[in-house]
């Protein structure tokens, strides 16, 4: 059975470095025999997180599908720009929302889901730094708060709108080396902790 990596920018606009750097580790990822899925966060149209909404509608139906994808995946890559040092509302708010699901008859509860849940992490920045300092929150965040498996291999892509060609390809070797090695020890880890299971 091919592993299953569900890949989540966190950038969804338009031209998004982010997206462009995620697909690039999707053909990365196929290349090295896994199943990929990308996960369009606007798609899950969650409203701003609000205790009064929750209180009258409960948890979105967004963050249920965000736990369904989560669950079906081996391995999780999120690939996220830095807004003032820090990981993205898009981001942070989805996780947030699938933190306060509750357990229903169909499925786990939203932390239940992310638990032990291989995680790898990559940024991508017209900025010398990359984003590399949202990948180290979002590396607290996701292993404290969520219990997933960060893998300590991770990659901050700066310059990066000079960074790829016409057709979304990483130009540069070293790079492109970064990008698989993530990729790989990330597939390696799911590897591993499924075989466990
Ligand atoms: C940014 N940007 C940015 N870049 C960076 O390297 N460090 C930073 O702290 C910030 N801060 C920041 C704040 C806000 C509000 C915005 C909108 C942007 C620039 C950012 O990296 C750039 O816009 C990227 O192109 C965003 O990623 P996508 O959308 O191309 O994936």
């Amino acid at each position: 059975d091919k592993l299953s990596l569900l890949v989540i920018p966190g950038s969804v606009r338009q031209g998004s470095l982010n997206c462009t750097l995620a697909r690039a580790a999707m053909r990365i990822a196929e290349a090295q025999g896994a199943a990929t899925r990308l996960l369009d966060l606007r798609a899950l149209e969650l409203p701003l997180y609000d205790g009064d909404i929750e209180a009258k509608q409960g948890v979105p139906a967004g963050a249920v599908e965000l736990i369904e994808a989560i669950m079906q995946a081996d391995a999780v890559l999120v690939v996220t720009p830095e807004y003032n040092g820090f990981p993205t509302p898009l981001v942070i708010n989805a996780f947030d929302w699938l933190s306060r699901a509750p357990a229903a008859a169909s499925r786990p509860a939203g932390l239940q889901a992310t638990a032990n849940k291989p995680l790898g992490l990559l940024s991508a920045s017209p900025g010398a730094l990359g984003g590399l300092r949202a990948m180290n929150y979002l590396r607290q965040y996701f292993q404290m708060a969520f219990g997933m498996l960060a893998h300590p291999r991770q990659f901050a892509l700066s310059r990066a709108n000079e960074a790829f060609d016409a057709e979304g390809k990483l130009k540069d070797d070293k790079a492109r080396q970064q990008v698989e090695a993530v990729v790989q020890s990330l597939l390696q880890l799911a590897g591993a902790v499924k075989t466990k299971a």
